[in-house]
């Protein structure tokens, strides 16, 4: 990991000169040729939307050629049959984040997930039950009632989610809505640890939070946040969570594919993340979650009948048995086709290797911090500059970074701005160069030199 340690300080050398020294180092170079970037776009967006690969485009034409060759066959006669194509990519998945196979799959959508896991925890909790581990069976017990007990609207007994002000929007909309049908009152029970600078959370505010509180069930934490793209310590989360009687769930969507994970080793009780980030299956590709093993067996929130268990699923008993594997979480039908690119992304990805992923992408952000030190008077950092707390991408904050975003658009430097004063550039390692990153900040130098971005109109909406 260690193979980049100070070779990308800038110092007296000559970017450019640093850059080649660097490109031409690069182990992953020949990955790079395998993903389809147009040659006049510098695209830093991975972190948002991922890049089409030949190795991803092949998955998917395969699956449309069994479609068209085998039709409803291929559900048993494809190879491999689409029917267990959710666990399969979970198994293939498993690796990145630390995890046996049986405890991931693919399915549904990051929101429907945090759905159906947060709402089976909370079941959980309502029950009685709560984290198991040594020496303490079940949570505290605050809201422990005879097994049968529903939510009674009383502040006292009901669980609490920790979540934290700086989470992707549809985290808070997804947990209230989870908190609200089960009549526990979300303006009391969703508890908001706050930013200190608008930017990062400290770990010991989640902690606090914890002490502060005795009844948070459940501690809701990104693994990364996708505007500073601070970086947390499952590991520490998840522990401070467990001693104080709550589970530990994760958005792991900014930091699966670029960060290597072990949710095993960390007992991360459920997490869920996206397949169209950083691992390139495509726009609204499936999603991913991961349930620990111990929790195998719960019934899912949101049952359908692609969780149920697969042997007997055709059966088609009105009784519902949940697959006792992660695969419960499924709820409908796959959507073969924004699943089926994910196959060939995880095998090119598995190939480059994480450990060498992760540490090419902190190189590619130390030069990219670096550059913007030396160039960049009017630009300030808003990431984490220790490695431990830094994800994929870099959040370059400027008061006019919504114009300027637009100005690098314009000119194929393709970003995205974040309200209200972040554009966030990801140099991801699989097709990024450092040339690319030194193209970059030339582009935004140039930019802000001639106040280019200034002809430029705000918009206050849009995708970008
Ligand atoms: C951190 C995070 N959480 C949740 C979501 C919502 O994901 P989805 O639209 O797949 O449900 C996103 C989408 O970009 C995200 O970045």
């Amino acid at each position: 990991m260690d193979e980049y340690d100070g070779a990308t300080d800038v110092g007296d050398v000559d970017p450019a000169v640093l850059a080649a020294r660097l490109d031409d180092g690069d182990p992953l170079s020949s990955v790079a040729d395998r993903y389809h970037v147009p040659g006049d776009v510098l695209y830093m967006d991975g972190n948002s939307l991922g890049p089409a690969s030949d190795a991803a485009l092949a998955s998917l034409d395969r699956v449309i050629e069994e479609w068209r060759e085998l039709l409803i066959g291929g559900w048993t006669d494809a190879d491999p049959p689409w029917f267990t194509m959710g666990e399969r990519l979970g198994d293939a998945l498993a690796p990145l984040v630390g995890a046996d196979p049986e405890e991931v799959v693919v399915g549904n959508s990051i929101t429907v997930n945090i759905h159906t896991l947060v709402g089976t925890f909370l079941d959980e909790l309502l029950a009685g039950n709560g984290p198991e581990r040594e020496g303490l069976p079940a949570a505290d017990g605050t809201w422990v009632g005879d097994g049968t007990q529903a939510a009674d609207g009383d502040p006292e007994t009901d669980p609490a989610v920790l979540v934290n002000e700086l989470d992707f929007p549809s985290d808070h909309y997804a947990i209230r809505a989870q908190l609200r049908q089960r009549g526990i009152d979300p303006d009391e029970k969703l508890r908001v640890v706050p930013s200190r600078d608008g930017r990062t959370i400290d770990p010991r505010d989640i902690e606090a939070a914890l002490d502060a509180h005795d009844d948070i069930g459940i501690v809701w934490m990104p693994t990364a946040l996708y505007r500073s793209g601070q970086l947390f310590d499952v590991a520490r989360i998840t522990e401070a969570a467990h001693e104080a009687g709550a589970y530990a769930g994760f958005d792991a969507a900014h930091s699966v594919g670029t960060v290597p994970h072990e949710f095993g080793e960390a007992d991360v009780d459920f997490a869920v993340w996206c397949t169209y980030k950083y691992l390139n299956a495509g726009p609204g590709s499936i999603g991913a979650l991961y349930v620990a093993e111990r929790h195998h067996g719960l019934t899912p929130a949101l049952a359908g009948w692609w969780g149920h268990e697969k042997d007997t699923q055709f059966e088609m008993n009105m009784e519902y048995t949940p697959a006792d594997s992660a695969g419960a979480w499924q709820i409908g039908t796959p959507p073969l086709f924004a699943a089926a690119p994910l196959e060939g992304s995880i095998e090119l990805l598995r190939e480059a290797g994480i450990d060498r992923l992760r540490a090419k992408s902190l190189a590619l952000t130390d030069f990219l911090i670096a550059l913007v030190d030396e160039r960049l008077p009017e630009v300030s950092v808003g990431t984490p500059r220790e490695h431990a707390a830094r994800g994929g991408h870099v959040a370059l904050e400027h008061p006019d970074a919504e114009r300027l975003s637009a100005a690098l658009t314009d000119r194929g430097v393709v970003v995205d701005f974040r309200p209200p004063n972040v554009v966030r550039v990801c140099p991801a390692a699989p097709y990024t160069s450092f040339a690319d990153v030194l193209e970059v900040v030339d582009e935004i130098a140039a930019i802000l030199d001639s106040g280019a971005h200034e002809q430029y109109a705000t918009s206050g909406g849009g995708v970008t």
